[in-house]
């Protein structure tokens, strides 16, 4: 039985942020389609100069594109067990091509958790944001700092901010999420697998919530 989970949530609610956390204790990939881009984009693959202009504009990927390279991703064998989604699906669409995809696969999304958190809270996340240039591990310069300045605590690699993190692309971002990606809580939510998650409190406190709502379901695989 694979365990299969959705972190939902704004850019800078904590997606990344908790699926780190959430592997601490659950041997399963994460998969960030906003971290799959964003690679292809560094290797400059035709891929990465096909989404370039849509990341940096703070748009979403065409549909299409985007569950093509997802689905590449998750039915590889590391995903077998289960998988951690980030950032994916991010529009109706795509949430009926991963409950197609996954009815293929013989599986169902378990858990979809929607981390909730303010707008103004959002933006003052994301101009904080400091980002590792070798593992993608994400700090925050008041709110989660590095030990080292400047470098990973995880890898020691360089620490740089991200393009779409400027104040007017980060705007764009999150009225994108409030038009295509929050009616998603709703299609979530009467699927009856939605749990809400208060994304405002500290790290600790939003990974505990969310180990409570995932641990019972992941007894077969811990
Ligand atoms: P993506 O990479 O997915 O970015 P995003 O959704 O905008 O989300 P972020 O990564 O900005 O935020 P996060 O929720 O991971 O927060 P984090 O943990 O870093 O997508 C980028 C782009 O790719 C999109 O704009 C689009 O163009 C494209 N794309 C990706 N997926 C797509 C899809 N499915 N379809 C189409 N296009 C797609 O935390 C943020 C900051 O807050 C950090 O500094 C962190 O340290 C801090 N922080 C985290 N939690 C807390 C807390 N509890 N308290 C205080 N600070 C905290
Ligand atoms: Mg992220």
């Amino acid at each position: 039985m694979a365990l299969d989970i959705i972190l939902l949530g704004a850019p800078g609610s904590g997606k990344g942020t908790q699926a780190e956390r959430l592997q601490s204790w659950l041997p399963l990939p994460h998969v960030s389609s906003g971290e799959l881009f964003r690679d292809a984009m560094e290797s400059d693959t035709e891929l990465g100069k096909l989404v370039k202009g849509y990341i940096e504009r703070g748009e979403l990927v065409p549909d299409e594109i985007t569950i093509r390279m997802v689905a590449e991703r998750i039915t590889r064998p590391d995903c077998d067990q289960g998988v951690i989604l980030d950032g994916f699906p991010r529009t109706l669409a795509q949430a009926r091509a991963l409950d197609a995809l996954f009815e293929r696969m013989g599986r169902r999304i378990d858990a979809v958790l929607n981390i909730q958190v303010e707008k103004q809270v959002l933006m003052e996340r994301l101009s904080g944001r400091w980002i590792c240039s070798q593992c993608d591990r994400s700090y925050h310069r008041q709110n989660n700092p590095e030990q080292v300045r400047g470098s990973c605590d995880a890898c020691g690699g360089d620490l740089e901010q991200r393009e779409d993190d400027r104040p007017e692309t980060q705007r764009r971002r999150i009225n994108v999420y409030e038009e295509q990606t929050a009616p998603l809580i709703r299609y979530y939510r009467e699927r009856g697998v939605l749990v809400d998650i208060d994304g405002e409190q500290d790290v600790d406190a939003v990974a505990q919530d969310i180990r409570e709502a995932v641990e019972p379901l992941s007894r077969e695989i811990v």
